[in-house]
């Protein structure tokens, strides 16, 4: 089995930090091969990541999770904006350093079925991130492999049959094994889950979170729906075109949460309490989500908003904690 890390003291300091982060895609490329416009995929994210914790990142499709995360891990270049990994600010490093922080930060994608070229058996998908780090000689990487088939439960000597000739949970198993194969400390889940059947997911949570305790790792698990990360996450950021909106705890956000947007979301999820579920009154948004190509001046939630004043159309909300570790970016949180 891998070695397992001793749990850094310095659990719940900050690993990740996030501060004005912004992606732009350039669209309608012009003749002169000016863009003629951009998708603002992420628009000023704030947010941070604790040491061995996981923050779950929820929001609709469309409102710039991925990006986010893609960005965080360098995979692909932010129009603006600091990230810092244990204090070291990435988007100034060198593509050299980039390399050897890249060992550090790891994905795990939601498809299963794409993630994993079809062309190779899994010991060499799993191998592949050892031999390029130069992780020891064949025989080494060999058994590391194994051990890491082992760890995800799948049986190593399966390790020379193709992605095709596993189920969709074991797939996923092995895209666990390959982002664990540098020890990463920090790995973004990018909906995981979701593209599995439902009597799968919880194994496939159990096991990362499992994993989580072996490693010392800390995580960024995206999703959907708010109800998939309740489980699993410390902690819960929700974004909306291309902002987060609220970061909070998951208990102070699932009982009271701040701003508008995160109770319209709450509002959705049945309650198993049937004497509360029967007071549950749902909050049902008017409007469409804005497009990130033009989204609205202001807070973006305005054009929705019941409690929208006048400084909501003019002036951006920050980030900031309004309860004690329960941030919002609202000029009315609360009730
Ligand atoms: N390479 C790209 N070029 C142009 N637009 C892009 C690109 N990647 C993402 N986008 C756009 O940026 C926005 C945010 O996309 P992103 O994939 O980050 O959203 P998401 O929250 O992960 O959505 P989903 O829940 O559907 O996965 C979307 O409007 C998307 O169409
Ligand atoms: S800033 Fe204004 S519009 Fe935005 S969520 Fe708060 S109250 Fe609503
Ligand atoms: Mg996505």
């Amino acid at each position: 089995m891998l070695q397992q890390v001793e749990m850094a003291t310095e659990k719940g300091t900050t690993l990740i930090e996030v501060r004005g982060l912004k992606v732009y895609f350039p669209i309608n490329k012009g003749l002169l091969g000016r863009p003629a416009n951009y998708v603002k995929a992420v628009d000023g994210v704030d947010l941070f990541v604790r040491r061995g914790e996981t923050l779950g990142l929820v929001g609709e499709s469309g409102c710039g999770k991925s990006t986010t995360g893609r960005a965080i891990l360098q995979l692909l270049k932010p129009t603006a904006g600091s990230i810092k990994f244990n204090g070291q600010e990435l988007t100034m490093l060198p593509p050299s350093y980039i390399r050897q922080m890249r060992a550090e930060m790891q994905m795990v994608f939601q498809d299963p079925y794409g993630s994993l070229d079809p062309r190779y058996t899994i010991g060499q998908i799993v191998a592949e991130p050892l031999q390029n780090f130069k992780r020891g000689n064949a025989q080494e990487i060999r058994e590391q492999v194994a051990d890491l088939l082992q760890t995800v439960g799948i049986d190593p000597t399966y390790r020379n049959r193709f992605p095709h000739e596993f189920s969709g949970g074991q797939r996923q198993r092995i895209g666990i094994a390959r982002a664990l194969a540098l020890r990463p400390s920090f790995v973004v889940a990018d909906e995981p889950v979701s593209a599995l059947d439902v009597s799968i997911q919880a194994q496939v949570l159990n096991l990362l979170q499992e994993l989580q305790g072996k490693f010392g790792l800390t995580y960024l698990f995206i999703a959907h729906n708010l109800s998939v990360v309740k489980h699993i996450s410390d902690r819960v950021a929700v974004m909306y075109v291309g902002r987060v909106v609220e970061l909070a705890k998951s208990e102070h956000l699932y009982q009271t949460p701040l701003h508008p947007y995160s109770q319209a979301l709450l509002s959705a999820i049945p309650v198993p309490d049937p004497r509360i579920e029967a007071r549950r009154k749902r909050i049902i948004l008017e409007g469409d989500v804005p497009s990130p190509v033009n989204p609205p001046s202001g807070c973006p939630f305005h054009p929705r908003c019941w409690k929208a004043q006048e400084i909501c159309r003019t002036v951006i909300p920050p980030l900031e904690e309004k309860q004690p570790d329960q941030y919002a970016a609202c000029h009315f949180p609360g009730r």
